[in-house]
């Protein structure tokens, strides 16, 4: 496994007296992708929530690059924030209605006071042809793009900083299948061409298998099983991984990647 550049340590998260994240740990390699699949309430978000530094944790260890999260101060914590960005399921919920796409690009710039108007413009002409828009939805205004543009906008926003790391939390899930191929293709090229780390939060195993280099089960607030994915697939050890998998409605791989992809 190549470097680790994300590591959680038996991470403790209580919610009224509940550990809704019980002793989970996990490391996410650099420039790879680590799944995190289970059903709704299993504590993926809360975990992911936590890294980010978005809720504090009750209890265990966070090491992003080697640095101690959980002990991060303010100033500290500004800087690891541009390191690490999260793009959620709603594309639209997440973009403020009264901004123009380009205000949207904008603004984690100037809150980091980076560039003047001429190099902020110039980068969100960069940001839109990074997630394949073209320069004129720089006027748009949310209400005038589609699930797929609006989520292409989310990524562009969560990109603005040069982050290492993305939480891509349920991403994709809100978009039609055939906007959804698009979308993860997207992803995967922006991995490789800038070298990304993802942790890539789904309750659909089908697109974590095709999405995933490691994938981590979790249930009740615990990781179940975690897995390199050609293992996790070929020899589920745990009985929660083959009902999620029993779930996929096809078994055999090129079909179900067709299906992800919308293709027939
Ligand atoms: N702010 C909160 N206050 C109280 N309970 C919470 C809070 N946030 C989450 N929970 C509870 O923690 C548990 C885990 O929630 P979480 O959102 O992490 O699950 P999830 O795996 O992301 O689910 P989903 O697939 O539905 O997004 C759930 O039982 C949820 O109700
Ligand atoms: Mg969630």
């Amino acid at each position: 496994m190549a470097e680790p550049l994300l590591e959680v340590r038996s991470l403790v998260k209580v919610y009224g007296g509940r550990r809704v994240v019980d002793d989970v740990s996990f490391t996410v390699a650099r420039g790879e992708t680590l799944g995190l699949v289970g059903e709704s309430g299993s504590g993926k978000s809360t975990s992911a929530r936590c890294v980010l530094r978005m809720i504090e944790a009750d209890g265990g260890e966070i090491r992003f690059d080697g640095e101690d999260v959980l002990a991060l101060q303010r100033e500290q914590l500004r800087r690891l924030r541009r390191r690490m960005q999260v793009v959620f399921q709603d594309p639209h919920g997440s973009l403020n209605r009264r901004q123009t796409v380009a205000q949207a690009l904008e603004a984690p710039l100037k809150a980091h006071g980076l560039g003047d108007k001429a190099a902020r413009t110039a980068r969100v002409a960069e940001l839109l042809e990074l997630v394949g828009l073209a320069s004129g939805f720089a006027q748009r205004r949310p209400d005038q793009l589609s699930g797929g543009q609006a989520q292409r906008v989310a990524i562009a926003r969560a990109l603005a900083l040069e982050p290492e790391f993305v939480v891509l939390d349920e991403a994709v899930s809100a978009l039609d299948v055939s906007v959804r191929a698009q979308v993860l293709n997207l992803l995967t090229t922006l991995q490789r061409e800038l070298g990304l780390t993802y942790l890539f939060i789904s309750h659909d195993l089908a697109i974590v298998r095709y999405m995933a280099h490691h994938v981590a089960v979790m249930r009740h607030g615990r990781i179940v099983e975690a897995q390199p994915r050609e293992r996790l697939f070929a020899h589920p050890q745990h009985e929660y991984t083959r009902s999620l998998m029993d779930a996929i409605p096809v078994a055999d791989p090129e079909t179900e990647q067709r299906r992800i992809l919308g293709v027939s």
